[in-house]
């Protein structure tokens, strides 16, 4: 069994291999070390494709990822050799909801370029419109993806006074009428919102969604957020929107490559904010996320069902 990175006592119950660094385990080493393992404990930066469980053989009962986005993992391949998946959904809603306001109300009121005026001596006297940013009172909100964490997030936004949650799926959803946000079109959510924040899953689907033509389809005073994945943007035509005022500003909790580049154009700007991936990093949610993902390799190693299964 390899186990990425991530201490925890799975060693009294079975022999494990383990990758004992911080930086993802080179896939030469995992291709080394795979062959005739049982379970497979990986993060999101370990990708896992035909090669890799190929090279794991039949041995393989059980794949168990520390985390709820499972886009790192191929799944047409997991499923054609019937292997079940374990993610970690649910216990990092809370603290991943929390960052996305974090994050979305550090861009609407400015946070950090206000944060640098007084570190940089830029602050002067009070004056009227000096670093005067948005509210989110009596705004639309926008949703693209209102699953677990989406939900979350706009129960959290609801007491600033939102006046109107619009959303996206695929589908809608049976409860979203205790916001209550309104089912619509893509377009129509990018036309309405104020601002429009991303919690849908990276799929083929949607990869690359957000793109010049969908910026140029939103209000020039949106604010975007993403807190999924890096490559639902296509970054430079978000650099573009930004810099040509398409869009007023954004917030990234993901990018395109992570970590991104120190000299990448985006992080000169003064209306974005680029976090680097830390949604669900408060302490008691990333053990919680260790401890799942090792009761689903556990369960797997048994022949046992998961706790928290893909369904594939
Ligand atoms: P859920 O599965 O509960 O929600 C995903 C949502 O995306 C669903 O509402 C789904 O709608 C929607 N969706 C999927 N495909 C599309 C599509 N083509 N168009 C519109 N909507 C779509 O997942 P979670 O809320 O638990 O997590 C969401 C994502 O957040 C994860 O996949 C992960 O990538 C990211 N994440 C990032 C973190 C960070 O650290 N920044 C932390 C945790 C998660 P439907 O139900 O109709 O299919
Ligand atoms: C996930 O779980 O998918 C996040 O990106 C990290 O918590």
């Amino acid at each position: 069994m390899i186990l990425s990175n991530f201490n925890i006592c799975l060693s009294a119950q079975c022999d494990v291999t383990q990758w004992k660094s911080d930086s993802p385990v080179p896939r030469a080493e995992l291709l080394r070390h795979i062959p005739g393992m049982h379970g497979l404990y990986c993060l999101l930066t370990d990708k896992i494709d035909a090669g890799v469980l190929d090279a794991a053989g039949p041995s393989l009962k059980v794949l168990s990822t520390m985390s709820v986005g499972y886009d790192h993992i191929s799944l047409d391949e997991v499923k054609k050799r019937n292997i079940p998946l374990g993610y970690t959904p649910d216990v990092l809603t809370d603290a991943t909801a929390e960052l996305t306001v974090a994050l979305l109300l550090s861009v609407s009121r400015r946070l950090m370029e206000a944060a640098d005026q007084v570190r940089n001596g830029g602050w002067g006297t009070w004056s009227p419109l000096w670093m005067c940013g948005v509210g989110l009172s009596n705004s639309t909100v926008g949703i693209v993806g209102l699953g677990r964490i989406g939900m979350a997030v706009a129960q959290r936004l609801k007491p600033f006074g939102v006046k109107k949650f619009l959303y996206t799926n695929r589908n809608p959803r049976s409860d979203a009428g205790v916001l209550p946000a309104e089912y619509v079109s893509l377009d129509v959510l990018l036309n309405q919102s104020d601002f429009v924040i991303v919690c849908c899953a990276l799929t083929p689907e949607t990869h690359g969604l957000f793109n010049m033509d969908t910026f140029s389809k939103m209000k020039s005073s949106a604010i975007f957020i993403n807190t999924s994945r890096g490559p639902l943007v296509n970054q430079d035509d978000l650099l573009d929107a930004l810099e040509s005022g398409t869009i007023r500003a954004a917030g990234l909790d993901v990018t395109t490559p992570e970590p991104i580049p120190t000299d990448h154009p985006l992080l000169e700007l003064e209306n974005c904010v680029v976090l680097p991936h830390i949604g669900s990093a408060t302490e008691s949610t990333r053990i919680d996320m260790a401890v799942l993902a090792a009761r689903n390799l556990l369960a797997g190693l048994k022949g046992e069902k998961l706790p928290s299964e893909v369904q594939l």
